[in-house]
């Protein structure tokens, strides 16, 4: 590995392992991250003694991969170039898949994914699963070795970067991913482009930039699977978002009970140190960024980013407010619907489990749907505690029972959105939110009065 001086030679590199890599030549892509808790590790293993006992070293490849997108199956593997994917793969599958798919070009029936038509179905292009999806962020992933940087530049890795240092300011960079329309994935989808100009016109320096890699909620799939599955896609994030804003510094906050993620992220940080990717005068420009990785201690709260930015400055893992301006909702209330509901979350949906798991361990909290209401509000409707009301919006219409208190203002409801029954959310509109210009699902104008 050597030190890459300018984007030309980076063009030059990059041509020379494309070249390298024969596209026909057959690679088993073993999933190593996730589904090494279902044996991925002996699969492995049992994959390259079997490639090896059967005297094809040369023709195939066992290639060590990140998260392929469906973790039900594990452990998963493909075969390239035909696609294959085979789901629920153990160590003794491995000697029929060499013979079989391998040497003659046949599928396993019982590794099928899914079937179409009580028919098995193995192309990726072909299973339901696969085949609707369009991976953009996590292209990479479960394709590449993580751990493997020629990979990443085969697959035309840190070309952005090279074509913002050459030939963009920062500004330009900024307008680039603004009109990209790229979001961030840390939940509220907030877009990227925008935080970037915010943080370039910030007073202050120095500036840093930040990765959340966090993952409180336990399978989100948000952060982790990519730095564990493609973690120069990250650090080449990170540079070029650097460079928009001013920043010489960066940090990859992440879990320490992630263990690949940590271990993929300093791999991939020493490599690009060695590539010259990081460090001073990147890719032959006046640039110099250096990004220090930072494990978390597991706190939920610390993913949320005021807390996190306390956690690495060595404080309590404890939020903040920001300095709150209010700002008028999208949709306003009018004689018609005359009250503003908002829908969100309970402070308990954070200590709920798995995603998956969250609604019915939140029903069995709160089993019944309510919606609060502010008590002088109920005064004038008539409406006493714990009866049922009937909630209208413009959209439509369902049912909960009243919570009478203090905690919303007059003229506001809120209602929690985990309730199968209530659907609140078909109540919401799509409305931009004004400031950030993203779709408003959770506030809406609506009417409500005592079921009879
Ligand atoms: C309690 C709490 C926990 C959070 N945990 C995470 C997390 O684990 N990972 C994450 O990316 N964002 C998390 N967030 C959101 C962050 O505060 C922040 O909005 C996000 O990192 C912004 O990044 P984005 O631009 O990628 O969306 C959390 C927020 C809250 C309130
Ligand atoms: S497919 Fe293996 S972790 Fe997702």
């Amino acid at each position: 590995m050597r030190r890459i001086p300018s984007h030309k030679e980076l063009e030059a590199l990059q041509k020379e392992l494309q070249d390298k890599h024969d596209p026909d030549r057959t690679r088993i892509l073993v999933c190593h991250t996730g589904c090494k808790a279902m044996g991925a590790d002996q699969l492995l293993a049992a994959f390259k003694e079997g490639v090896a006992s059967a005297g094809l070293q040369e023709e195939v490849e066992v290639v060590e991969t990140g998260c392929h997108g469906c973790c039900a199956g594990a452990p998963v593997i493909a075969i390239e170039p035909q696609g294959i994917v085979y789901h629920s793969v153990q160590p003794e599958n491995v000697a029929e898949v060499i013979e079989k798919t391998i040497k003659n070009g046949e599928c396993v029936d019982s590794l099928a994914a899914e079937s179409v038509d009580d028919k098995p179905v193995f192309k990726r292009e072909e299973i339901p699963f696969y085949r609707q999806q369009q991976k953009i962020v996590l292209r990479n992933c479960g394709r590449i070795d993580p751990t493997n940087w020629e990979h990443y530049l085969a697959r035309d890795g840190y070309s952005a970067l090279a074509k913002a240092l050459a030939g963009l300011t920062p500004k330009q960079v900024i307008d680039e991913v603004l009109q990209s329309g790229l979001r961030g994935r840390g939940g509220a989808g907030f877009p990227t482009g925008r935080k970037w100009q915010f943080a370039r016109n910030a007073k202050g320096s120095p500036k840093y930039i930040i990765c959340n890699a966090d993952e409180g909620d336990p399978g989100a799939f948000m952060d982790r699977s990519i730095l564990e599955g493609d973690p120069h896609s990250v650090i080449e994030g990170m540079i070029i978002g650097a460079f928009a804003i001013g920043a010489q510094k960066g940090f990859i906050y992440v879990r320490a009970e992630y263990p690949i993620a940590v271990r993929h992220a300093h791999k991939a940080l020493d490599q690009a140190r060695a590539l010259g990717m990081l460090g001073e005068n990147i890719l032959g420009s006046s640039f110099d960024f250096e990004i220090e990785v930072r494990e978390g201690a597991g706190a939920f709260v610390c993913g949320e980013e005021t807390a996190l930015i306390g956690s690495i400055e060595g404080k309590r893992g404890k939020g903040k407010f920001h300095a709150l301006k209010y700002t008028e909702s999208a949709e306003l209330p009018d004689k018609d619907y005359p009250m503003l509901l908002t829908t969100g979350r309970l402070l308990y949906h954070f200590h709920t489990g798995t995603m998956t798991r969250r609604v019915e361990s939140l029903e069995a909290i709160s089993p019944e749907p309510f919606v609060e209401v502010n008590a002088e509000d109920a005064k004038k409707l008539g409406i006493a505690d714990g009866e049922l009301i009937q909630l209208r919006s413009r959209r439509g219409q369902t049912q909960a029972k009243a919570l009478i208190g203090s905690m919303v203002d007059r003229g506001i409801l809120f209602m929690p959105f985990h309730f199968k029954e209530a659907a609140v959310n078909l109540l919401t509109n799509d409305a931009l939110d004004p400031v950030a210009k993203i779709p408003e699902f959770k506030v809406c104008a609506v009417a409500i009065e005592k079921v009879s």
